[in-house]
């Protein structure tokens, strides 16, 4: 089993490099973020109160959050691993996701940080925000998500440091160079 986390702030590109990397290791793709956003859509009790964070580029409380995660992981039917986007995103869900995949014998085997300036992800998401429309993708709540991150998140590179998986990955420049430095960072921890 391959268990990646792909891990970076606002628009540092984990989704564009997850679709990559599902396609090349025929993993299963957890976006949290894509979950909440099809929960809102269809207007259930926890999307509305999703969505409530989100306008706000806030977190969903961690409890509710790996509550959901568990869940997702426990319904996938492929077996060859699981590309984890956007999650976990504080120190306590690190702890969660350790615990939930120990107990099934495995364990994440890296952890790809892609490093992107803030000036470069503010014009990225302005840019999405304008041409796919999602709710987040506006200045004020890009630059709450930017603090969240800084505050409650980048304390995983240390924590994934000490755990051995850490890749830093430069994130900035063509998406063919940096999908094959993802490769090269997941074949070396394999
Ligand atoms: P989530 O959906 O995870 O959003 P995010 O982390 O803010 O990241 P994005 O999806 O905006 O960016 P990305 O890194 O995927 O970049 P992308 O590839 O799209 O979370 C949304 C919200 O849900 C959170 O704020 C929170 O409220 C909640 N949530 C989710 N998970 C949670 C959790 N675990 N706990 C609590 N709450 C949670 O790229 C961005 C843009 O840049 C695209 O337009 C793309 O085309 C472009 N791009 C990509 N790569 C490049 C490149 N190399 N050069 C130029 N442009 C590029
Ligand atoms: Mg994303």
């Amino acid at each position: 089993m391959l268990n990646i986390v792909i891990f970076g702030a606002p628009g540092s590109g984990k989704g564009t490099q997850s679709e990559r990397i599902v396609e090349k290791y025929g993993l299963n793709h957890i976006s949290t973020g894509d979950v909440l956003r099809a929960e809102i859509k269809t207007g259930s009790k926890l999307g509305k109160l999703a969505q409530s964070f989100i306008d706000n580029g806030q977190l969903i409380p961690d409890d509710l959050m790996v509550d959901i995660l568990a869940a997702k992981l426990d319904n996938l039917t492929n077996r060859k691993g699981v590309i984890f986007d956007g999650f976990p995103r504080t120190i306590k869900q690190a702890e969660s996701l350790k615990k939930l995949l120990n107990k099934r014998g495995e364990d994440v085997t890296a952890m790809i940080e892609l490093d992107v300036p803030e000036e470069e992800l503010m014009t990225r998401l302005i840019k999405r925000g304008e041409e796919s429309g999602r709710a987040d993708d506006n200045e004020e709540t890009i630059k709450k998500r930017l603090i969240v991150y800084n505050e409650q998140t980048a304390p995983l590179k240390d924590w994934y440091k000490n755990d051995g998986k850490h890749c830093y990955i430069n994130g900035l420049g063509e998406l063919d160079r940096i999908f094959s430095d993802i490769v090269a960072a997941i074949d070396s921890k394999m």
